[in-house]
């Protein structure tokens, strides 16, 4: 639709705009990021242009979901770059706040999933998924969507989010969209670009990992360990990889399994130099 672009950075404005819109009957599409964009992201604002009259893109690098030790100083910003890939790809508004305007002093509220925050990513990054439920639930009270896009790729965070918006009666369709790869299958990642050629070369063992499993997969392998091992091996003969964890999980409860009955999530975090890359497949029978 023909609305005038604007960048909002205030919550109050971005959110007196968003019910105007909503009161006109348009339906509002969220894209959440934190900016740094690349194909992947686009992917998610064509997925929600196609689903929804107006789409707000936010662009906020959180410093709630990340670590005393992560990378929160030297993420990717460039704000101005980001909105001209993303407004060819169809955003009508961007709502980009700063850490104040977000989280004013005082503010001590937290969201927590409990238990799906718990294995996974969250073993390793404590407190990071209570930041990302905590920001993604401000942001849809400031963007009012009726939409919300995501990608596969931050597996948990989908399904926290998913929990989140049930359990909590948010009243918003989450939409996941499937992950974006290069040609020789490295999952797009705004933390690539931290990567030396050595160290790119060294993290498309994640994705050969989640191919050879599920090639075994559709061999017939069901038992979990086994596939674990499968997936593990590539990453392993990598002297610049370290693998944090490589599981397979239930799809949608991230819950342990012995074997595959129905859905299972084969999930890999591997830290390349200190680059910390995750990557996922969903083997479904
Ligand atoms: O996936 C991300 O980029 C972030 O975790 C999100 C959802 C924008 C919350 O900060």
């Amino acid at each position: 639709m023909n609305i005038p672009f604007e960048v909002f950075r205030e919550p109050a404005a971005m959110r007196a705009r968003a019910e105007d819109l909503r009161r006109d009957g348009r339906k509002i599409a969220v894209v959440p990021t934190m900016g740094a964009l690349h194909e992947g992201h686009l992917a998610l604002v064509r997925h929600a242009r196609a689903r929804a009259d107006v789409v707000i893109l936010t662009i906020f690098v959180n410093p709630k979901q990340f670590g005393p030790r992560e990378d929160l100083s030297r993420y990717p910003r460039d704000e101005a770059g980001d909105l001209a890939k993303a407004r060819p790809a169809g955003i009508d508004l961007a709502f980009c706040p700063s850490a104040e305007a977000m989280y004013p002093a005082g503010s001590q509220t937290f969201i927590e999933v409990r238990e799906l925050q718990q294995p996974l990513c969250g073993t390793s990054r404590p407190g990071h998924f209570a930041g990302v439920a905590t920001v993604v639930s401000k942001l849809f009270h400031i963007t009012r969507p009726h939409v919300a896009v995501f990608g596969e790729k931050d597996y948990q965070q989908l399904a926290i989010i998913r929990r989140m918006v049930r359990d909590l009666d948010f009243g918003i369709e989450i939409q996941g969209v499937p992950i974006v790869r290069e040609a020789d299958g490295l999952a797009l990642s705004s933390r690539n670009a931290y990567l030396s050629p050595e160290q790119r070369a060294a993290a498309l063992s994640l994705s050969r990992g989640l191919g050879a499993a599920d090639a075994a997969f559709k061999a017939g392998e069901r038992d979990a360990r086994m596939l674990v091992a499968i997936a593990r091996a590539p990453i392993e003969a990598e002297s610049l990889a370290r693998i944090d964890y490589v599981e397979l999980r239930d799809a949608d409860e991230l819950s342990t399994i012995e074997r595959i009955e129905n859905r299972a999530v084969l999930a890999i975090a591997a830290f390349v130099g200190n680059t910390r890359l995750i990557d996922n497949r969903v083997l479904a029978s």
